[in-house]
């Protein structure tokens, strides 16, 4: 997708927006047969709005993806697939953000897929911690735990929170023009860290390398691109890096930045983009009782920005996945949540 920094006209659909600074509601889509027109339209609202949501798309797996695919390349589950791991879906391009277990029931909270699945409960952005990063990822609901009882997504809103910063602090930023190491182990540690107190994200695991301060291309603003991903910032000493990677987290995720989601359908499916937003499964009362089953297509980023600092491996088979094979065992689809 291009940029769109003018201040977009909507011609086929219905945007509301639903948050002071960002997320809308877009009514009007036509999932049948979606025009180039309307097309442009969906991601014009996404460069100003960094999160859209529709309902009752009448999308299931096939047409999710199909979808997807108009976007860009996406990411798939194939080099997951070892060890005899079988795929969930017919297609490999989805992601599993569920709680089904194998049998079909409800996943037990406490065992180890969830605990794999903890970090999904902090604010991050998807796929920081591969070589290429995500731009837009796109959930559908196919089976929802009944109203009231939780499981909202909830995102934060990382470019106001950029322009709300002092500017003697963004200018120091900006000069010092930090580069954050992303780990999947990361926030994984954070999100459970008992279960996984030997894990240690330096041991030899892979680290992805991203700009902190970026300009999202889609608008032309400055973004915070910071995750519970993030391990370190380059150059800094622990503790100085530790500091400032939860002063900013902190400042991004405070409330008044924050939008959260309901799900209230089957087939509702919100967009975000993972470059200007970040997002975390909200939990709930639903955990261990209602099953909540919802898919994810994933795209790969287009701007220019979307290696970072990596070495580019386009072969994404290739990819390290890391830390798949730690102290856990029974760990089937986890890893590949966040
Ligand atoms: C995801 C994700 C949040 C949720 O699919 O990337 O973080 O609410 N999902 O399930
Ligand atoms: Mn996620």
């Amino acid at each position: 997708m291009g940029s769109y920094t003018e201040e977009p006209q909507f011609k086929t659909i219905t945007v509301k927006e639903v948050h002071p600074t960002f997320a809308a509601e877009i009514e009007g889509v036509d999932w049948k047969n979606l025009s180039e027109e309307q097309f442009n339209e969906i991601f014009a609202a996404l460069a100003k709005y960094g999160v859209v949501m529709f309902r009752n798309t009448g999308l299931d797996d096939a047409s999710h993806v199909e979808f997807s695919r108009r976007i860009g390349d996406l990411d798939t589950m194939r080099r997951y697939m070892t060890n005899g791991r079988t795929p969930r879906y017919e297609f490999y391009e989805l992601f599993d953000a569920g709680n089904i277990d194998d049998q079909g029931g409800v996943l037990d909270p406490n065992s180890p897929r969830a605990h794999y699945g903890k970090g999904n409960q902090l604010f991050h952005v998807d796929s920081s911690f591969n070589p290429r990063r995500a731009s837009y990822s796109l959930l559908r609901a196919v089976e929802l735990p009944p109203l009231g009882n939780g499981g909202n997504t909830d995102f934060a809103d990382s470019r106001t929170a950029w322009d709300d910063l002092d500017p003697e602090f963004q200018n120091e930023l900006l000069k010092q023009d930090y580069v954050v190491n992303h780990s999947i182990a990361q926030s994984r540690k954070q999100g459970s860290p008992e279960f996984f107190k030997d894990l240690d994200p330096t041991n030899g695991g892979q680290m992805s390398r991203h700009k902190l301060i970026q300009k999202h291309e889609a608008s032309g603003r400055m973004n915070i691109y910071i995750a519970a991903h993030s391990h370190s910032i380059e150059g800094l000493p622990k503790e100085q890096s530790d500091a400032l990677l939860k002063k900013l987290l902190d400042h991004v995720t405070q409330s008044k930045y924050v939008y959260s989601s309901e799900w209230r359908n089957v087939s509702d499916m919100v967009i975000w983009d993972n470059r200007c937003t970040l997002h975390r499964a909200n939990g709930g009362a639903y955990e261990g009782k209602f099953r909540r089953d919802l898919r994810r297509t994933t795209v790969h980023d287009t701007s220019p920005t979307a290696w970072g600092l990596n070495k580019v491996i386009t072969n994404t088979e290739e990819w390290v996945v890391n830390h798949n094979a730690t102290a856990a065992a029974g760990n089937t689809q986890v890893s590949v949540k966040a």
